[in-house]
């Protein structure tokens, strides 16, 4: 493929042709970088060029896309998801511009249909049948919807602890599912294994170096909805570390094509036992593994797979790594929902807690700009928003009863 110059390792540095490796690099096994021939590119993708160009969704940057044409382009909606204006949480974090991109809007109700949609077009162009990937849920139910238009037949790994929504859509999507006695981190080895044994497409994060592209479109999105004014910040929940990393190469992309002259800075923000990006980056720059734990299934990871590149994301951009507790997620969902109307999963909601904890810590000043990245709807993981706002109030179905009931809601200081 002309436009692509080659793989680059994001370990030893090593560049492969593009025909000559599948997945990582050949000589230390790791994680490889899409790199392009951006002189020609920036000949083709510019600001006018968008701007006349009237397909809105992630396809719309084809000229940037490890894929040849739009033969296999998924036909479901990718992008443009929303970029709201906060006004409340805005007002409330003492920030100028606070910006929302709710990519819970995606077919699949995820952030993750953009890497999808380019695993799947690739597999595709290799002519492949099937395709395998492991996944805490997102991305597997992402690709299990994607692929189901497309013909794929899929074949996925995930904990068996995921979420039941998550795994009510695979089953729906008619994905052969293979829910794991073990953790995500466990699945995607086991996913590993099946690859190699049965010479499956592999679609598994970090590992598969075109999830990255899919995710970069987020970025071009952002910039074109901002008119090209690059934000301060953004905030981005962090597990395996693919969307940072994703994130930043479309902002450095942006920058090499010369559609904008600054960059942002960007901010992990990582469960407090799921944080070894954020050791990592604060430390030497080494991963090493962490428990995991926490109620923010997405980003529960023991050993990030995409884990140097995100390290590198926060070093180049000259921005943070910051981490939450599970009752601030919890939090978040509640104050996020409220605010703008966005009900976010656990995960999507860390980026909420990650800002206010950056805020009341003054690593924001209040005249910059800010995005919050919300990666997946809050539809994914009910029990979870269930214990943010408890119950109901349950009356029998008397007026009486009724009566009761608002009298006491209205007394001074009930919640209502
Ligand atoms: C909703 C959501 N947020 C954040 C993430 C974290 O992405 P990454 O694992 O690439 O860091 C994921 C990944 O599964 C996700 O599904
Ligand atoms: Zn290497």
């Amino acid at each position: 493929m002309k436009k692509i110059s080659g793989l680059k390792c994001v370990n030893c540095g090593k560049e492969s042709a593009l025909a000559k490796v599948r997945y990582v690099c050949p000589e230390c096994s790791g994680n490889l970088q899409v790199v392009y021939d951006y002189a020609s590119i920036r000949k083709k993708l510019t600001r006018k060029a968008l701007a006349k160009n009237l397909d809105p969704t992630i396809w719309r940057y084809l000229d940037a896309l490890p894929i040849r044409g739009l033969k296999h382009a998924v036909p479901l909606q990718i992008g443009p998801t929303p970029l709201y204006r906060s006004r409340v949480l805005a007002a409330d974090f003492g920030l100028k511009g606070l910006f929302i991109k709710d990519d819970g809007r995606n077919p699949s109700a995820s952030f993750k249909d953009r890497a999808g949609a380019i695993a799947i077009a690739r597999a595709l162009e290799e002519g492949e049948k099937l395709i395998t990937g492991a996944s805490t849920g997102n991305a597997a139910s992402s690709l299990a919807c994607l692929a189901s238009v497309m013909g794929l037949r899929t074949i996925i790994f995930v904990p068996q602890s995921a979420p039941v929504a998550k795994i009510a859509q695979l089953l729906v999507f008619g994905a052969t599912v293979i829910a794991v006695e073990g953790n995500y981190d466990q699945a995607f080895d086991l996913c590993l294994q099946a690859t190699a044994e049965y010479g499956w497409y592999n679609r598994n994060t970090g590992y598969n170096p075109f999830t990255r592209e899919g995710k970069k479109t987020c970025s071009f999105e952002l910039l074109e909805q901002l008119e090209w004014r690059c934000p301060d910040k953004v905030f981005v929940p962090v597990g395996d570390g693919n969307i940072i990393s994703g994130i930043w190469k479309g902002f450095y992309e942006a920058y090499l094509l010369g559609l904008i002259d600054r960059l942002p800075k960007l901010v992990a923000v990582q469960a407090e036992k799921s944080d070894a990006i954020k050791r990592a980056h604060e430390t030497d720059g080494v991963i090493r593994p962490v428990s995991g734990e926490t109620i923010a299934d997405s980003i529960s990871v023991s050993i990030p797979r995409d884990g140097q590149a995100a390290v590198a994301a926060l070093r180049e951009s000259d921005g943070f790594a910051i981490s939450v507790s599970d009752s601030e997620v919890l939090e978040a969902i509640k104050v996020l929902a409220r605010a703008e109307g966005v009900f976010a999963e656990p995960a999507a909601a860390a980026s909420i807690a990650g800002l206010k904890k950056a805020v009341a810590a003054g690593q924001i000043r209040p005249g910059e700009r800010v995005v919050a990245l919300i990666t997946g709807n809050g539809l994914k993981d009910v029990a979870s928003a269930m214990k943010a706002v408890g119950q109901p109030h349950r009356i029998a179905p008397k007026i009486e009863d009724l009566r009761r009931l608002i009298g006491a809601l209205d007394r001074p200081g009930a919640p209502l």
